[in-house]
């Protein structure tokens, strides 16, 4: 038995996804940019993926440019405004949960002059307005907030931001690459003026992502060479993939609620299960402003380093609440931001679920997980401490 349940980082190719690229490998094959008929073709393929990921957005295929994925597409949003707005200001503000593609694209910024102010979240994992209200200065241009973050699976308050930055004259870009296929995503109804997605973390291809671009909002293009997608993203179309992420776009609306329910279901049964059978446990994040797909868990007493490997072993995907960085196991900055110590941090576990995900495999994953937290418990010397009355950070 299997169960792969870190989705969060990259899913199943829908079958009827690579069904739809098929034909752009094998005979559509021409550059979308060539003139003659062959290329026309290739075109054509690629206005209709912009004009199903419009859909998806509620926006018009106009404001949408194809790009490689969601890191791309985040330089484009954060470093393309700065550039291009760099006589107005050179503040931002971003929040200190962020997938890497835009913290490290600030870093950039601020390494070059920028300023950029990381504003954090609560104990719930959500971002404090009133913060990111009091760090708005005259300089500043661009706010950028992500939808859903994902470790937590957290949903941000964008709508709210866009009400305090569209006041003010503040460009807003949203990292919404986790919450895509998850949850409505519409831009006039979030109010951002930038928009990133990735195709494969809704069932699309690799290395296919696209930004929403608000008419009016201008950006410096971060690739030179041809004029492609408005002379923004130079380099040859990625007709395949861009297909695929139409498809992806497409059967995304098109499943969503019934997806989101029955995810939803089985997440809530994992969690359920897990909680109920192992004492010091503690879900991480907001209960009900979440993906329904996610869930972050903490064992403590143990690493969740040892759990994701044991579970490997036995044929469960999960991933844990640490990141190796120049070879140490650091904690993750989501957890930690949220104000867990570096004990609940490091033993926590992601769990994220897709509509592939079957209840067979959450009871097999439930049952191998909790094996591999008693197990590595029972060589805890804290773990007994606690087992005599000692101290403890989670509910027993
Ligand atoms: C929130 C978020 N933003 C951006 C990315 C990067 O996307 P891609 O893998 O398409 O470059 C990820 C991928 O993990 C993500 O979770």
């Amino acid at each position: 038995m299997k169960a792969y349940l870190d989705n969060n980082a990259t899913t199943r190719t829908d079958p009827e996804v690579v069904e739809a690229m098929k034909r752009y490998f094998l005979d559509t094959y021409a550059n979308a940019s060539s003139m003659h008929s062959f290329g026309q073709a290739a075109r054509k393929g690629v206005e209709e993926a912009r004009e199903r990921v419009a859909a998806l957005l509620n926006c018009t295929p106009e404001e949408i440019i194809f790009t490689s994925g969601g890191t791309e597409s985040d330089n484009q949003a954060v470093r393309g405004v700065v550039e291009k707005y760099a006589k107005k200001g050179n503040h931002i503000i971003t929040s200190a949960i962020e997938h890497p593609a835009v913290l490290e694209s600030c870093v950039h910024i601020d390494e070059r002059g920028g300023d950029v102010s990381y504003i954090s979240t609560d104990s719930e994992g959500i971002i404090k307005l009133e913060d990111l209200e009091a760090a708005i200065t005259e300089k500043t241009i661009l706010i950028t907030v992500m939808l859903a973050n994902n470790e937590s699976g957290v949903i941000q308050p964008v709508k709210e931001i866009a009400g305090i930055a569209n006041g003010k004259d503040i460009i807003l870009h949203t990292d919404a690459v986790q919450a895509i296929g998850k949850i409505p995503v519409d831009v006039q109804e979030l109010g951002v003026d930038l928009l990133s997605l990735s195709a494969h973390k809704f069932h699309g291809p690799n290395g296919a992502g696209a930004l929403f671009i608000r008419k009016g909002t201008r950006v410096a293009s971060l690739m030179h060479g041809g004029s492609h997608e408005r002379g923004i993203r130079a380099g040859t179309l990625n007709v395949p993939g861009i297909a695929g992420l139409g498809k992806a776009a497409e059967i995304a609306v098109r499943d969503l609620d019934r997806n989101r329910q029955k995810v939803s279901a089985l997440r809530d049964r994992l969690e359920k299960n897990l909680t109920s059978r192992l004492k010091y446990t503690r879900v991480n994040g907001h209960r009900e402003k979440r993906l329904p797909n996610t869930t972050n868990i903490s064992f403590e007493f143990v690493e969740g380093e040892g759990i994701m490997l044991s579970a490997d072993l036995k044929g469960v995907a999960v991933s844990t609440g640490s990141a190796c960085a120049s070879g140490k196991l650091e904690a993750s900055h989501v957890l930690l931001d949220m104000g867990l110590s570096h004990a609940l941090a490091q033993g926590a576990i992601r769990f994220s679920l897709s509509k592939d995900t079957t209840e067979k495999e959450i009871d097999y994953a439930a049952d191998v997980i909790a094996e591999a937290v008693e197990k590595l418990r029972g060589m805890s010397p804290l773990y007994e401490d606690a087992l005599k009355g000692g101290a403890c950070e989670t509910a027993g």
